[in-house]
């Protein structure tokens, strides 16, 4: 059975990085609505010039675009095939009934949704000091997680970078629109019992041992 899982939380929480030892460790298919905007800019494409007007500003993209190019990416037999883990998405109420809606369609369900809760001083720290590589998308950060060597990626060599919204100002407006309009997702999702609330505080392996315990116990009762 495939797993479909949504990973909830503010910027900077860490959900990149469970969902990349997700991957690594359980073979499951991470989907991040962020990274797929950073692709659309790259590629200048009319949706990434849209984008980006946001995102440098820290504000949510408008909810149709948003909803539009998640629906396609989860209408791609890979996500039939494997399921997902999603990352960023979603992230109002429109789009949480919107997902609904997709995966209805497809005859799926969610498995659960993982909100990665922490304060908010703990996610400035996280992305002030937050780099990642060009190449592969490994996420570090300057005090806690150092490359081996400076400004290179210790898996692929790759050249590291700080995102444009890492900047202080934007990081406290995202910070802002995520208790304003992303964090009643979570009653949203508590209705529906799919809801398993984790505490982030502690380091990405004591995070990834909460997520997998709750899901294997998830999985053993399903199967
Ligand atoms: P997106 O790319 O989704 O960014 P975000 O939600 O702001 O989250 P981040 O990627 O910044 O943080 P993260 O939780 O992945 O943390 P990470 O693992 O990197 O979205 C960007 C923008 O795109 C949005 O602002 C919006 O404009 C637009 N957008 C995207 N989705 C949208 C949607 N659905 N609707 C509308 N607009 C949308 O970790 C951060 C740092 O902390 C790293 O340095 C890492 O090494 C470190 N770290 C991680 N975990 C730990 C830990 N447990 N302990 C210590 N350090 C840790
Ligand atoms: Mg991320």
């Amino acid at each position: 059975m495939s797993t479909r899982l949504v990973l909830f939380g503010p910027p900077g929480v860490g959900k990149g990085t469970q969902a990349a030892l997700l991957q690594q460790r359980l073979r499951l298919n991470p989907i991040s609505s962020g990274d797929i905007f950073r692709k659309e800019i790259e590629a200048e494409t009319d949706l990434g010039r849209m984008a980006t007007r946001y995102i440098e500003r820290g504000e949510l993209v408008p909810n149709g675009v948003t909803i539009e190019m998640m629906a396609k990416r989860l209408r791609q037999d890979d996500v039939r095939q494997h399921g997902f883990v999603l990352d960023g998405f979603p992230r109002t109420v429109k789009q949480a009934e919107a997902l609904d809606e997709i995966l209805l369609k497809m005859d799926f369900g969610l498995t659960k949704v993982i909100s990665i809760e922490v304060p908010d001083e703990v996610v400035l720290h996280r992305l002030a000091g937050r780099m990642g590589c060009t190449k592969c998308g490994e996420i570090y950060h300057r005090e806690d997680k150092l490359p081996k060597r400076e400004g290179l990626c210790d898996k692929c060599n790759g050249p590291l970078f700080v995102r444009a919204d890492d900047q202080p100002d934007t990081i406290m407006e995202r910070l802002r629109v995520f208790h304003e309009t992303t964090e009643p997702v979570i009653d949203y999702y508590l209705k529906s019992g799919l809801l398993q609330r984790v505490n982030g505080t502690m380091g990405p392996e004591e995070t990834y041992a909460q997520i997998v315990s709750d899901l294997i116990h998830v999985m053993s009762e399903v199967s």
